[in-house]
């Protein structure tokens, strides 16, 4: 097993360090060594990998390119971007929680115990947390809260209190409930099956939040419907958010313009690379999808 980076992927190019808040970091593919492998329910699994120390070396709301295996002969030819889970830096560990539907994510969900898994990271810009917020609301929906839970990992760091609303179809696809708990956070399940999730209702819930000064900044990810009611109440309010884009990327690291999406900036349209600009963007300036 080796976990040496690249060189391919250490070009001085391809060094964040142009950005204020962001120190310079090394992009590098690595094989990291898989740990476990195992379903959360019906639709996700979850996989723990060992792997070198500057894989570790990621911001919240960053993401590793995956070379998945093929789950079925035939070549899967393409990297899949995945955004970090969670990182364990005492354990060398760092986590996916991924929902088994297309090929690569198939092909990732056969992988056992003890196997290799070729990664290429940590890649793009993730999430900011502004020293003077002292309390935050987290939103996300389906796999959409794994890319939230990084950032509550990091808001507890920083003392930050979190109430995470957590959207999803039934009960048994609630993602990542005692994982934010572990972080300090008010958890909020808002679910279809008895209304709950309705838009109504979370926009009473984020109103509610607001009044009682828990929420100086919003988050959310994995629901278009989700960032619109956000937008709107965020704007309404005066409360600043951040919104991490999902989207199909090819190369990862702003070469090839496969991942552009429309934002709206002061009136203006424009297009921007999720890959490279983002994937975290002003909630104000994102346009949906
Ligand atoms: Fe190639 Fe974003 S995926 S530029």
């Amino acid at each position: 097993m080796s976990y040496e980076p690249c060189e391919k992927y250490t070009d001085s190019a391809l060094r964040f360090g142009d950005e204020d808040h962001y120190p310079e970091r090394i992009v590098g593919e690595f094989l990291g060594e898989v740990v476990s492998n195992d379903w959360v329910n019906g639709e996700y699994k979850h996989m723990i990998l060992k792997v070198h120390a500057r894989a570790l070396d990621s911001y919240a709301g960053q993401f590793f390119h995956l070379l998945c295996p093929s789950p079925d002969g035939a070549e899967v030819y393409m990297r899949r971007p995945m955004s970090i889970y969670r990182i364990d830096k005492a354990a060398s560990q760092i986590e996916f929680l991924y929902k088994c539907e297309g090929r690569g994510t198939r092909g990732m969900g056969m992988l056992k115990e003890g196997d290799d898994f070729n990664l290429a990271g940590p890649l793009g810009k993730g999430f900011t947390l502004d020293p003077k917020w002292k309390n935050i609301v987290v939103l996300g929906r389906g796999v959409g809260l794994a890319t939230l839970a990084p950032l509550s990992q990091l808001a507890a760091e920083k003392g930050v209190g979190i109430t995470a609303i957590l959207s999803a179809r039934n009960p048994g696809v609630v993602m990542s409930k005692d994982l934010f708990e572990g972080f300090g956070a008010t958890t909020i399940p808002v679910l279809d099956t008895d209304g709950t999730s309705d838009v109504a209702n979370v926009e009473k819930i984020l109103n509610g939040l607001i009044d009682e000064g828990k929420a100086d900044a919003f988050f959310t990810c994995g629901s278009n419907r989700l960032l619109s009611l956000m937008k709107k109440v965020g704007k309404a309010r005066g409360v600043p958010g951040q919104v991490a884009m999902e989207q199909i990327m090819v190369c990862g690291f702003g070469a090839c313009y496969v991942c552009m999406r429309t934002f709206e900036i002061d009136g203006e349209k424009t297009l921007k690379r999720v890959c490279r600009d983002g994937p975290v963007f002003n909630m104000q300036e994102a346009v949906g999808w």
